[in-house]
């Protein structure tokens, strides 16, 4: 890797000053946490495959017209992706009960909800990212209502996108957390889809078998997390050893 000058360190990212003048360089670590990084691990080669099917994702969002961050990835660890400023929002979208929401709200893990649920928490580690309201938003001026119904609509497309892409590899996207970021061209700010989507941010259940294949692996140790993401990469033609890029294709 070259040498470069890093602006942060997350905890399974770093970021550096990018090579060009408004980029950025996300570097995918072998890293994992759960629980507000209560739990720690390392897995060899989850940081390339985040890489991969987190470049497969934004490149299929891009062609169906959603804006993201990201431009190109340049090796198995790092992609450059346009800078953009962060809105201190995780945005999850649910479209099976799962998680924080079954015990929030008593409904049993695996049901489909009515119709996809939009939640937002504050990213602030120190307080475990609480889930806000849009009051809360609005009155901490963290985003606008213009922007608030610009990331709802985000949110609904990207759900449809990897929903659709997703079940044609025979998986089911129970739900998923994207960030969105400003853009600023003059005095003018456009949202995009930034940060990353990988099986670390979403949870994927095999559709004939339940099988889980996200980081929920991980936070109730039932395996191989390496293996649950190789084979997310597996069915959709993503293959992290190739040396060169492989075009998406959804394969059954
Ligand atoms: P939750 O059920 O724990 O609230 O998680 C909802 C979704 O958000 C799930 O797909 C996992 C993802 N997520 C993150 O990406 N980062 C986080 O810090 C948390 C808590 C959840």
């Amino acid at each position: 890797m070259a040498r470069r000058n890093k602006i942060y360190e997350g905890k399974a990212k770093i970021i550096y000053e990018g090579t060009e003048p408004g980029t950025i360089i996300q570097y995918f670590k072998d890293d994992a946490t759960a629980f507000n990084a209560e739990k720690k691990d390392v897995f060899e080669g989850k940081g390339v495959l985040n890489n991969r099917l987190s470049e497969y994702f934004m490149t299929g969002l891009a062609a169906i017209g959603v804006p993201t961050h990201f431009i190109k990835r340049m090796n198995m660890r790092e992609q450059l992706c346009r800078s953009c400023e962060i809105i201190p929002l995780e945005v999850i979208v649910r479209n099976y009960a799962a998680g924080s929401f079954t015990k929030r709200l008593g409904i049993e893990e695996g049901t489909q909800l009515p119709r996809p649920i939009v939640e937002y928490c504050y990213k602030d580690d120190s307080l475990g990212d609480p889930l806000v309201s849009e009051e809360h938003i609005a009155a901490f001026g963290w985003a606008s209502q213009v922007e608030m119904d610009d990331i709802l609509s985000l949110a609904l497309r990207v759900n449809d996108f990897l929903s659709g892409v997703m079940y044609g590899a025979g998986i089911r996207v129970v739900d998923f957390k994207i960030e969105i970021g400003r853009v600023f061209e003059g005095d003018y700010a456009r949202l995009v889809v930034a940060d990353e989507i990988s099986p670390d941010s979403c949870r994927l259940w095999d559709i004939e078998t339940g099988r889980k294949l996200d980081k929920d692996v991980f936070r109730r140790d039932l395996g191989s997390l390496t293996d649950a993401y190789t084979e997310v990469a597996r069915r959709l033609g993503v293959m992290p050893n190739s040396a060169t890029p492989i075009k998406p294709t959804v394969i059954n």
